[in-house]
């Protein structure tokens, strides 16, 4: 696993006024959107492709077409939802499913409750949406869910992790081929697991509800 936490002075900008409490929801889903675009324009950064003749009005030349299958790209409910726009304005024509993760409040498991994927996915480069990197167990069960339908090639995109979630998810994943793409590492969880600074509950402050 490679971790990447790109250092730009957009992104500490935008991920500023993010992290401010009284930044509204319809400003927060904006600034997500904008953040995520920048994210991806690193996360792409190993996206496959091949050469392509094309003709220019003035001559014809090779130019770079992504290879097929298209990138998938998988945004986890509920807050990944709010990273989608911001990561397909940048890849239009990548493929979208969908996966709905949840922890069990008594097992503390994580449950799918959702999925919409290809059943096959052997050969695609996937671009997971999720924006806390928390204590990384929806991360690593999504993960694992991808692993098991053929996946060998992970990208989460990410606005924050903390250090505790990022280091379990590195122990698990050593070997695999599963990159992480951040704004920040933030310092620390706290005791309910939230990240810290951070940015309070991701869902809450794109959806507004709880
Ligand atoms: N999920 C969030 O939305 N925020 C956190 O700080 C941790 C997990």
């Amino acid at each position: 696993m490679r971790t990447l936490v790109v250092d730009h002075p957009l992104v500490a900008h935008k991920l500023t006024v993010l992290r401010d409490k009284n930044t509204p929801s319809p400003v927060f889903r904006q600034l997500t959107e904008e953040l995520v675009t920048l994210l991806a324009y690193e996360a792409t950064r190993e996206v496959k492709t091949q050469p392509v003749e094309i003709e220019t009005p003035v001559t014809k030349t090779i130019g770079t077409a992504f290879t097929k299958p298209t990138p998938l790209v998988v945004p986890i409910l509920r807050a990944g939802l709010g990273m989608l726009e911001g990561m397909t304005k940048l890849v239009p024509t990548a493929e979208v499913g969908f996966l709905g993760m949840a922890r069990d409040e008594e097992t503390l498991d994580i449950i799918t409750y959702a999925e919409r994927l290809p059943e096959d996915l052997t050969g695609r480069q996937i671009f997971v949406l999720d924006p806390m990197l928390a204590t990384g167990g929806t991360l690593r069960e999504a993960i694992k869910f991808l692993f098991k339908r053929g996946a060998s090639d992970v990208t989460c995109i990410c606005l924050l992790a903390a250090p505790e979630g990022l280091a379990k998810l590195e122990e698990e994943l050593q070997d695999a081929n599963v990159k992480v793409v951040l704004a920040s590492i933030d310092e620390k969880l706290n005791e309910r697991s939230y990240i810290v600074p951070g940015l309070g509950d991701a869902g809450d402050r794109l959806y507004g509800v709880a």
